[in-house]
């Protein structure tokens, strides 16, 4: 059986000067700091270190051997999603780094795979984009969990995701730009409190407006992380939708019922957190991912999966490969 590790991400060993290119400042760029090391830079200001696995092809094919890993899906950092800056400007970033994806993965086109990036602030072009990119080989979409103010209930993104299906174009959704970064200045909180929270947001804003009764059931939709703060807290949402009018004036059914309507990887480094999530969303909706080759990722990928002492070897395989395999069409 193939394993894939569904949830990783790339980047470009370099690409062009898009300060230069637009006119505008803080566009991300690699400052090369040593051999097989990088500092993404935003502007003038360090954002995270890399290293090699990033962006040689032949470094990611040794790692996933090392960790028997047969299938790699790739998406780029969401430092790069440009969701604020001008549409057009977005897509010409989007275009950029789908097809600098597709070389990397043309190194070995069986064991590397890409997701496109589009320029979600404008739904036309996020449209054309994803499109382009399935037409060329991309096996899905991310995005990110949100476009400023708008959630994914927001109607251009439900549009979005309606094309999507009807294409069965897979889509990630990634948290990004996280809330209340002004009380979380150290420690990583940002990534550790607000990330989890961004992505919990995001599935309940698709349960809670209804956006699920609307949107077809041929979406395929994951959220990484194991889906944020959703399978821990999602009783309490249960209880507030059963005593609290307001909380289910837009949602019919109680929202633990529309688990059965999403995916999420699993990237939640404990043994206890993972049965919990096999238990909520089901062994059919959780997928080997590990958000390498990032510090915050599993660093022997698949060990938690593999070395998990309660699961079955059949929930095993499901999360290693077989739910990847179907939901990704590959
Ligand atoms: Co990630």
């Amino acid at each position: 059986m193939a394993v894939v590790d569904m949830h990783t991400h790339f980047l470009p060993k370099k690409w062009p000067d898009l300060a230069k290119r637009f006119g505008t400042p803080d566009w991300p760029w690699m400052r090369h700091t040593g051999p097989g090391k990088g500092m993404i830079m935003v502007g003038d200001k360090d954002f995270r270190p890399v290293y090699e696995a990033c962006w040689n092809p032949q470094v990611r094919i040794e790692e996933m051997d090392r960790d028997s890993i047969d299938v790699q899906i790739m998406c780029a950092t969401p430092v790069l999603f440009s969701y604020a800056r001008p549409a057009q400007q977005a897509a010409e970033c989007a275009t950029i780094f789908n097809d600098l994806a597709l070389e990397i993965c043309s190194h070995d086109n069986n064991r590397l795979k890409a997701l496109a990036q589009v320029p979600l602030q404008d739904i036309d072009l996020s449209c054309k984009e994803v499109s382009r990119a399935k037409a060329n080989g991309h096996v899905g979409v991310q995005i990110g969990n949100h476009v400023g103010l708008k959630n994914l209930d927001d109607e251009g993104v439900v549009t979005f995701l309606q094309h999507c299906a009807s294409e069965d174009i897979p889509v990630l959704v990634h948290p990004w730009d996280m809330l209340g970064g002004d009380r979380m200045p150290k420690y990583m909180l940002q990534w550790l409190v607000a990330m989890p929270a961004e992505t919990q947001l995001s599935i309940l804003s698709l349960i809670m407006s209804g956006a699920f009764e609307r949107i077809s059931k041929d979406l395929k939709i994951c959220f990484a992380h194991g889906g944020g703060s959703y399978a821990f807290q999602i009783g309490r949402v249960d209880n507030a939708w059963r005593h609290r009018d307001i909380v289910r004036e837009d949602c019919p059914n109680l929202p633990s019922s529309y688990s059965d309507r999403f995916y999420v990887d699993s990237a939640v480094f404990s043994e206890g957190s993972l049965q919990l999530l096999t238990d909520i969303m089901g062994e059919d909706r959780v997928m080997l991912g590990s958000d390498s080759p990032f510090p915050l990722g599993e660093q022997r990928v698949g060990t938690l999966v593999r070395e998990h002492s309660t699961l079955s070897d059949a929930a095993k395989a499901k999360i290693l490969g077989h739910n990847a395999k179907t939901f990704f069409n590959i």
